[in-house]
């Protein structure tokens, strides 16, 4: 008997071993994949003028303040690449607005964490917005600040910045099968955190405009159009490294995602704007394979973002019990780029499939650096 039971305990830790083994070798695989972006000299430059540009905004604001009030606006901060530059983690104000702005923070790069109860997969919003929204080009929450309220064709309103992130909530976040069944309600305190740390985000940014590296910049249609064989090479090749072979992401020994799903139950559902091949194209171009952005071609882009959005995903929470795929194709989905209604591989693309939250909570997948000051 006690052979027996030292022999398991001998499997048991070789298992651990080697679970834990290959978890620090994934690590450290990320870390190297991801530090290819920019050589450390040009990196210390690039923060350099991030700081050195906030670090002006900063005193002519204070030299405003201490002025005659005449009206003029303090310059407007910008990057090495002039795009504008949000504030660095020490000028979160002290009290209960930098509590808030904290908070909203948290929420958007762990929302399975931090706003359970209205999440309904495994993504998290810094999944898709990149370097916890502040990245240009990857739909930068500054940015968005500064554009709200305003029309939107996809509900034919008015809407606040509330409405458009209850709109992530729903679509990009699944809500439908989260905990509470939707997004959270109206007024509830996570739109208010989210708004404040998107407000202070954008603090030195001009109001109501577009500001450059707003979206995602979204290259033109190729000669070619887009083809979804084509896009499986282009998938194999630059991204199944990370996202998996079947595209649903990878998790570590803990069940959290290191690498978020692409497709499957645990992705964004079909009626998020990610799953329209020009969307997902633009994000692509700009940002993926991550740390090697425009490393692909504009054909490339497009042909795997029709590749991976010609998969299976939960469904449209506009259409399920209330109309059929070819009603909410001809209702929501025909001015689109993509292949809903169509079928592939012999099913009907936008039918589909039970979502499966994870039920852990703490389901980021993001690698992105976080400030020192913060971390
Ligand atoms: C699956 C990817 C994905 C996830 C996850 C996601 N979003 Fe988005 N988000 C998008 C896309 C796509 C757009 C539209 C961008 C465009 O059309 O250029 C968008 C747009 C937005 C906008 C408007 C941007 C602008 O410039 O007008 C806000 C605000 C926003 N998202 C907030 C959130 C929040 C908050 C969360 C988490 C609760 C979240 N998003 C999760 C994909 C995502
Ligand atoms: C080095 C690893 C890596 C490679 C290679 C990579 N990705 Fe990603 N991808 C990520 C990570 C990590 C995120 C989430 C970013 C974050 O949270 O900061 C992401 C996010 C995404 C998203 C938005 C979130 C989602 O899950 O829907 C899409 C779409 C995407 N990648 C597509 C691709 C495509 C297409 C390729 C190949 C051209 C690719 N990625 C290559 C690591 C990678």
């Amino acid at each position: 008997m006690p052979f027996v039971k030292r022999a398991l305990l001998g499997v048991l830790g070789a298992i651990v071993l080697v679970l834990a083994g290959s978890y620090l070798f994934r690590v450290e695989a990320i870390a190297r994949l991801v530090g290819t972006a920019e050589e450390p000299g040009q990196r210390a430059a690039v923060e350099q003028t991030a700081q050195d540009s906030r670090e002006s905004f900063r005193s002519e604001v204070a030299a405003l303040s201490a002025s005659d009030g005449a009206p003029h606006a303090p310059q407007v901060p910008l990057d090495a690449n002039g795009y504008f530059q949000p504030p660095e983690p020490d000028e979160i104000p002290d009290g209960p607005f930098g509590e808030s702005i904290r908070r909203g923070r948290e929420i958007f790069l762990n929302p399975a964490a931090n706003a359970t109860d209205y999440v309904g997969n495994s993504m998290a919003c810094a999944n898709c917005h990149l370097d916890a929204g502040r990245r240009a080009n990857a739909a930068p929450m500054w940015a968005a600040s500064v554009r709200y309220p305003t029309y939107r064709g996809k509900n034919e309103m008015i809407n606040t910045m509330e409405d458009r992130v209850k709109g992530c909530f729903t679509y990009s976040m699944n809500a439908p099968a989260s905990p509470a069944g939707g997004p959270p309600p109206s007024g509830d305190q996570i739109y208010k955190d989210l708004e404040s740390y998107f407000y202070w985000l954008a603090k030195g940014a001009p109001q109501g405009v577009t500001l450059p590296g707003q979206g995602y910049p979204v290259p033109d249609e190729p000669a070619q159009g887009y083809d979804r064989a084509r896009g499986l090479k282009v998938f194999e090749e630059n991204c199944a490294v990370c996202h998996g072979d079947d595209g649903h992401g990878r998790q570590d020994v803990n069940g959290r995602y290191v690498f978020p799903p692409l497709w499957g139950p645990d992705a964004y559902n079909w009626g998020a704007g990610m799953h329209r091949v020009n969307t997902a194209a633009g994000f692509i171009y700009a940002n993926m394979p991550l740390g090697k952005p425009y490393s692909l071609s504009p054909q490339e882009a497009w042909d795997v973002a029709a590749y991976i959005n010609s998969h299976p995903r939960p469904s449209d929470p506009r259409q399920p019990g209330q109309m059929s795929v070819q009603e909410a194709h001809d209702a929501f989905h025909g001015k689109h780029k993509g292949y809903y209604n169509e079928e592939v591989d012999g099913r009907v693309i936008g039918e589909g499939v039970e979502a499966e939250p994870t039920g852990t909570p703490a389901a980021t997948g993001t690698v992105t650096p976080e400030p020192a000051a913060l971390r």
